[in-house]
C-alpha cells in the first residue's frame, strides 16, 4: 500500500513535535509492513506512519527489534469512537494525531507506531524514603487523613512518568498511579488469549518501590477493543467467555497487588440508558453485574468500581448510576465504589466555572446518596481545562480543584481524589478536543513545575 499524502504530512508535524519534546528521534515513513529507521537503545525511538494492517506494521517492527511489549499501534476507526487516540502512547503523541485527522482517519488506513524501548536501563529508582515531592507535605497530609483508602492523595497516570527522572520526583506527590491504558483491552489482549502486561507490571513495580498502590484501568469498556474483537464475529456464548477470561486474567494476575479495579467503564449513554455496546448487544444488560462477579471471583479482596464521567452531579447519567448501583448492591452483586472521572475539560458549558456552588451541591447530594449504599466514591481522572476560564485563569482553576476536593472530602464514602495525567505537556485533553492545544488542565506545568492548583488542594488536604 502506498503512503499517502495525509500520513506523509502526518509523519512530518508528528516529528516536529515530538523533536520539540524529546529531542533526537529517527522518523521514518512506512508502507505497510516496511519498517525503517534505527531503533536507539534508551528513549522513545522510532515513530512510523504507515498503512495497511496493523498487524503486518507490529510484526515488521518487531522483527526490527522493537521488543514486541513496547509497540503501541492505533488505527483510526479501529475502535469505535476512538479517532484520534494513540493508545497505549504517551499523550505526546496524542497530540499531533488528532489534530492532523479532524475529519477522522479511515479505518485501518493509517497508523502511528511508537518504539519505546526502555529508557530505564542505568537510571536507578529512587529510594522509598526520600519524598522530594515539589509540596512536601502534600502526600503526607493526604495519608494523615486516610485519603483514597490509605493510598493518599493525588494520582497520576503513564509510563513516560516513571521513566523520566525530572517527572518521576515530581509523580512523589501522587501516592496511587493509574496504568492509563495499560489495561486498555487492546493493549493487554492484542490477540485473542495472548496477554501483554509489559505496562502493568513496570508501574506495579515502580509503585511498590515507592510505596504507592496502583488503580488498574479497566476491565469492561466499548471504546479501545482490538480488531479481532470489534471486528470478529462471535457467538453471544463466545463474546461471554471471551469476556470472563479477560476479566479473570488479568484480575488473578495482580490479585493482592492492585488492589482497586475499574470493573466497568462508560457503560450509561448520554440519555441515562445503557449505552450500546459489543457487551449489551450481545449479553444483554446481565454482562454489568457478570463482569463484577466475575472480577470478585479472580480477585476476592480487590475494591471493585462503577467509573462514568457526566456522573457526578446531577441529571439522567446520574440518576441512571446510582439505580444501577442501588440494583447491584440489593441483589448481592460485588460493587465496592463508584468513580466520578472529573474531566472538566469538555467543548461545552463548564459550570464549575459558571455555576460552581450549585454544581458543588449537586456533586455533594449525588456523593452522599451513593455514600448511603455503602459505597466508595472516588474522583478518578480530574482535569479543569482553562481556555474557558475568565480573569487570572490558574488562579479559577486552582479554585475548582481546591473546591471539588472540599466537597469530596466533606463526605466519608469519598476517598480520593486522581488526576489523569501528570503535567500540561502530557495530557489527553490536548490530543482529544481541536484547539485545546495550549490546555493547562493538570496540577503541574509543561516544566513540572507546581501550579497554584496544586498548593489550594495542599492547603484543602492541610486543613483536614
Ligand atoms: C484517555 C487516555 O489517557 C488516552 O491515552 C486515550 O488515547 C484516550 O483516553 N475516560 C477514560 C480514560 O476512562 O480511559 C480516557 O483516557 C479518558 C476518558
Amino acid at each position: 500500500m502506498m503512503v499517502s499524502g495525509f500520513a506523509k504530512a502526518a509523519a512530518g508535524a508528528a516529528a516536529a513535535l515530538i523533536a520539540l519534546v524529546v529531542g533526537s528521534l529517527h522518523v521514518a515513513l512506512a508502507a505497510t509492513g516496511d519498517i525503517s529507521g534505527p531503533v536507539p537503545s534508551t528513549g522513545f525511538g522510532l515513530v512510523v506512519w504507515g498503512g495497511g494492517p496493523i498487524e503486518a506494521l507490529v510484526s515488521a517492527a518487531a522483527a526490527r527489534g522493537c521488543p514486541l511489549a513496547s509497540i503501541w499501534v492505533t488505527a483510526g476507526g479501529s475502535t469505535s469512537g476512538f479517532v484520534g487516540y494513540v493508545s497505549g502512547a504517551p499523550a505526546f503523541v496524542n497530540a499531533p494525531f488528532s489534530a492532523l485527522f479532524p475529519t477522522g482517519v479511515p479505518a485501518n488506513t493509517a497508523m502511528i507506531i511508537v518504539c519505546a524501548t526502555p529508557a530505564v536501563a542505568g537510571t536507578s529508582s529512587p529510594s522509598p524514603t526520600t519524598n522530594s515531592c515539589p509540596v512536601t507535605s502534600l502526600r503526607a497530609a493526604a495519608a494523615a487523613r486516610g485519603f483514597a483508602i490509605g493510598m493518599g492523595g493525588l494520582n497520576q497516570s503513564s509510563l513516560y512518568m516513571i521513566r523520566d527522572p525530572n517527572a518521576r520526583e515530581t509523580l512523589r506527590c501522587a501516592a496511587t498511579i493509574v496504568t492509563d491504558n495499560g489495561f486498555y483491552w487492546q493493549t493487554v489482549e492484542p490477540k485473542q488469549g495472548q496477554f501483554n502486561f509489559a505496562v502493568g507490571d513496570e508501574m506495579l513495580a515502580y509503585a511498590q518501590a515507592n510505596g504507592m498502590e496502583v488503580r488498574g484501568h479497566v476491565l469492561v469498556w466499548h471504546q479501545s477493543l482490538p480488531p479481532w474483537l470489534e471486528g470478529g464475529t462471535f457467538t453471544p456464548e463466545q463474546l461471554k467467555a471471551i469476556l470472563k477470561t479477560h476479566i479473570q486474567t488479568i484480575v488473578a494476575r495482580y490479585r493482592g497487588k492492585i488492589r482497586a479495579w475499574d470493573v466497568l467503564n462508560e457503560a450509561i449513554d448520554d440519555k441515562g440508558n445503557l449505552r450500546d455496546t459489543i457487551w449489551l448487544r450481545a449479553l444483554g444488560p446481565e454482562y454489568v453485574e457478570l463482569a463484577f462477579r466475575w472480577a470478585r471471583e479472580a480477585d476476592p479482596d480487590a475494591l471493585l468500581f462503577y467509573n462514568d464521567y457526566r456522573n457526578e452531579g446531577s441529571g439522567a447519567v446520574s440518576d441512571r448510576q446510582y439505580a444501577l448501583v442501588l440494583d447491584l448492591r440489593a441483589r448481592g452483586v460485588p460493587i465496592d465504589g463508584v468513580g466520578l472521572q472529573m474531566h472538566l475539560v469538555s467543548g461545552g458549558e463548564n459550570v464549575y466555572a459558571n455555576a460552581r456552588a450549585a454544581a458543588l451541591a449537586a456533586m455533594s447530594t449525588n456523593i452522599a446518596r451513593l455514600g448511603a449504599l455503602g459505597l466508595a466514591v472516588q474522583i478518578t481522572e480530574m482535569d479543569v481545562s482553562v481556555l474557558k476560564l475568565q480573569g487570572d485563569k490558574l488562579a479559577v482553576q486552582a479554585a475548582i480543584y481546591a473546591d471539588v476536593l472540599r466537597t469530596c472530602m466533606a463526605a466519608p464514602s469519598c476517598t480520593a481524589l486522581l488526576t489523569w495525567n501528570l503535567d500540561d505537556g502530557h495530557t489527553w485533553v490536548t490530543g482529544r478536543y481541536p484547539g485545546s492545544e495550549n490546555d493547562a488542565p493538570l496540577l503541574f506545568d509543561r516544566q513540572l513545575r507546581p501550579k497554584p492548583a496544586l498548593e489550594e488542594l495542599r492547603k484543602v488536604l492541610a486543613a483536614r
